[in-house]
């Protein structure tokens, strides 16, 4: 079926996201300069972008910027005077992602934090709240990326975290994979912390089948 998940992604992206000339740069850059091909898709960017100005977010928090795909899509969702904070672990992809928020025309909104994340999460002190957080980094610190957004956020705001199917991968129980670990542990706080009302979305497309979880703070 990946095949035809593709083609529709195709067909979506034609009939709905029209072309783009800084994020197909971006994506030709990062590949250029040895990333990942790990960006959310097309049609994941817009929904990110639709869902923070759904939210009529302000401040937006992202937790892995690898080249900056995402974070396009969500600055173009802020009002002029909206802000973006980005954490990205390798200064490498901080420097390609500059050059892409540069030549995208966003780079005054966006501030990137180099740095485990978790410590970046650390050193930030309670202030004005995200509106919108989306994260996106590595699985194993998924769960506490949240507490992170909640503790950063208010009442309302809304959480987004990326991969959290795996192709089916989050079923399995006794797996040896931090990433599977972590998702399940993501899934854990989830249904047990009363501070968030939270779902997931299975989706299928040009990032073959994964899905995203929804939450939003109470
Ligand atoms: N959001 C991006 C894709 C991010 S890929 C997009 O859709 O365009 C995941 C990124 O998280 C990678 O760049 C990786 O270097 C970064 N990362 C991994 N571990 C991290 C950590 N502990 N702290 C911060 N960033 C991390
Ligand atoms: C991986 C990370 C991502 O954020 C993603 O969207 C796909 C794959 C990875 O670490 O393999
Ligand atoms: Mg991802």
């Amino acid at each position: 079926m990946g095949e035809r998940w593709q083609a529709v992604d195709d067909y979506i992206a034609d009939k709905l996201l029209g072309a783009d000339d800084a994020l197909a740069a971006t994506l030709s850059n990062n590949e250029k300069q040895g990333l990942p091909p790990i960006d959310v898709s097309a049609a994941q960017g817009k929904m990110l972008f639709l869902l923070a100005q759904i939210a009529g977010a302000n401040r937006i928090l992202e937790v892995g910027t690898l080249g900056g795909y995402s974070t396009i899509w969500l600055a173009r969702a802020l009002p002029d005077d909206g802000r973006l904070v980005t954490l990205e672990l390798e200064p490498h992809h901080a420097r390609v992602a500059r050059e892409n928020l540069e030549r995208a025309g966003v780079s005054d909104k966006v501030d990137i934090r180099i740095g485990s994340a978790a410590d970046s999460l650390g050193a930030m002190a309670k202030g004005d709240p995200f509106d919108f957080v989306f994260i996106d980094a590595d699985k194993q610190s998924n769960a506490h990326y949240v507490a992170e957004a909640i503790r950063l956020g208010r009442s309302g705001t809304t959480i987004v975290v990326d991969n959290v199917v795996r192709e089916g991968g989050v079923l399995e129980a006794d797996s040896d994979d931090e990433r599977i670990v972590g998702t399940r542990a993501l899934f854990d706080m989830l249904s047990a912390d009363p501070r968030l009302d939270a779902t997931a979305v299975q989706t299928v497309g040009a990032k073959k089948w994964d899905g995203f979880v929804l939450a939003r703070v109470r």
